[in-house]
């Protein structure tokens, strides 16, 4: 397994569709296993594929907490087949935006469909965090970050404090 540099927002990467996987083949098992090692280390609860420069749609998530044993889900083309009308609101962040923080509101349940590590189409419900959790990554696959969900002033804030932190690194480093 290997470690993967994360990008992180503003980059034009973040904002782009990925492409759905063919086959989950010994390629698509590496990225995912690529992606739970950078995921775990970071630490975080979720990665999606494009947040490592690779277009393909593509998930790992495990919400587990750190008492309990992991709990990874490696998904290829996850879809939302059903969401629930009842809302949720967590307090999101994200490998992409690091150090910031805003209050999203999603559907509370969804039952989502995916190929597993073995490519077997699979669903699989999810309620509270694994739900929201699901939701935010599978966003990432069609360009979307969780400050699109807020205010525009919100967004365009920790937008421009992420790009000003990102200049100042890049000056410390000439
Ligand atoms: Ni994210």
């Amino acid at each position: 397994m290997a470690k993967l540099p994360i990008l992180t927002a503003p980059d034009p990467q973040l904002k782009k569709k990925s492409q759905p996987v063919e086959k989950v083949d010994a390629e698509i098992r590496k990225l995912m296993d690529d992606m739970l090692e950078t995921m775990y280390e970071a630490p975080g609860i979720g990665l999606a594929a494009p947040q490592v420069g690779v277009l393909k749609r593509v998930i790992v998530v495990d919400v587990a907490k750190e008492e309990e044993e992991p709990q990874p889900h490696r998904m290829a083309n996850p879809e939302l087949v059903w969401v629930s009308d009842e809302d949720n609101s967590y307090q999101e962040g994200c490998l992409s935006l690091p150090e910031h923080y805003a209050d999203v509101v999603r559907p509370a349940a969804i039952r989502v469909r995916y190929l597993d590590q073995e490519n077997e189409i699979r669903e699989m419900e999810a309620e509270g965090l694994l739900a929201t959790c699901i939701q935010h990554e599978i966003d990432h696959l069609d360009g979307v970050l969780f400050v699109d969900h807020i205010s525009a002033l919100k967004r365009n804030m920790i937008l421009r404090k992420l790009l000003k932190a990102k200049k100042a690194a890049a000056e410390a480093t000439v």
